[in-house]
């Protein structure tokens, strides 16, 4: 069977009942474990990226296709992962640069709308201008929208942010008694997006490492021992079944009276 065009009869059953209880708008992963993965079948960690590249491509498909997921948020690299050998960031940033290239006819096909959250000064020029373009050549559609965190760290967008409304501030625009929630949402990368439902991590790590935090305030996390590029369509189903079960609070009370 193909990979991607026929799905299992118990997946297929499963994302049905996945889509009726209602799925979530945002689900964002942080793609961890390529290293790793390399590693136990001892090649080298690009060999990983390269496995995990393609775990994202059939991701990004079935989440548009089949789930019909509203918003995928994919964490590509940090604004952390520079510190890593200037081999392996060149090769990740030559990997990115081929994926998007190769891509963008497919997005436009099938209604995925590129988005990228980060700082997108520091990349190397030609994939800076191939995300420009894949940003503004996919700006009209709308099936699936999905968000590259490409030299992406949280902390780094809430300064960007606080610099924004201070600006605002000193040119009298804004009073600081009025800064709320709102002013430094609409002041993130993620102006546009819906805050996560659910975020994914992959790898056996259980921390947020600096993706998404003021986003995150009332997100479900997830967890799984799996590595990234082993990580398939079955175990995202999976990971949304088990957020339709938990009961979302916002801090309220189950039966308030
Ligand atoms: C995490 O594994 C992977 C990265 C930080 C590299 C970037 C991700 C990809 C190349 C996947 C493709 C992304 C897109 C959007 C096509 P790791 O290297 O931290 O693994 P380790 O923890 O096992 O060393």
């Amino acid at each position: 069977m193909e990979k991607d065009s026929l799905l299992p009869n118990d997946i297929a059953r499963l994302i049905e009942l996945v889509r009726e209880r209602g799925l979530p708008q945002h689900v964002a992963i942080i793609m961890d474990g390529n290293g790793r993965w390399a590693k136990k079948r001892g090649l080298p960690r690009t060999a990983g990226h390269q496995a995990g590249t393609q775990t994202a491509e059939r991701l990004i498909r079935f989440a548009g296709r089949d789930l019909k997921l509203p918003y995928l948020t994919l964490f590509a690299f940090s604004t952390e992962n520079w510190a890593r050998p200037t081999e392996e960031v060149d090769f990740i940033m030559d990997l990115l640069d081929k994926f998007i290239t190769e891509k963008l006819a497919e997005f436009e096909r099938e209604g995925v709308h590129v988005n990228v959250l980060g700082d997108m000064t520091p990349l190397p020029d030609k994939l800076r201008q191939r995300v420009d373009q894949a940003v503004r050549e996919t700006a009209g559609n709308s099936r699936l929208v999905l968000n590259i965190a490409l030299n992406y760290g949280s902390r780094q967008e809430i300064i960007r942010a606080c610099r924004d409304v201070a600006k605002r501030v000193a040119s009298g625009e804004v009073d600081p008694a009025k800064i709320d929630e709102q002013a430094i949402t609409t002041s993130l990368y993620t102006s546009e997006i819906p805050d996560p439902d659910l975020i994914i991590r992959t790898s056996g790590e259980m921390r947020l490492s600096n993706f998404l935090l003021w986003q995150a305030a009332y997100t479900e996390l997830y967890f799984t021992d799996t590595l990234w590029p082993d990580f398939g369509p079955d175990e995202l189903v999976r990971a949304i079944a088990e957020y339709q079960e938990r009961e979302r609070r916002y801090g309220s009370v189950e039966d308030a009276e």
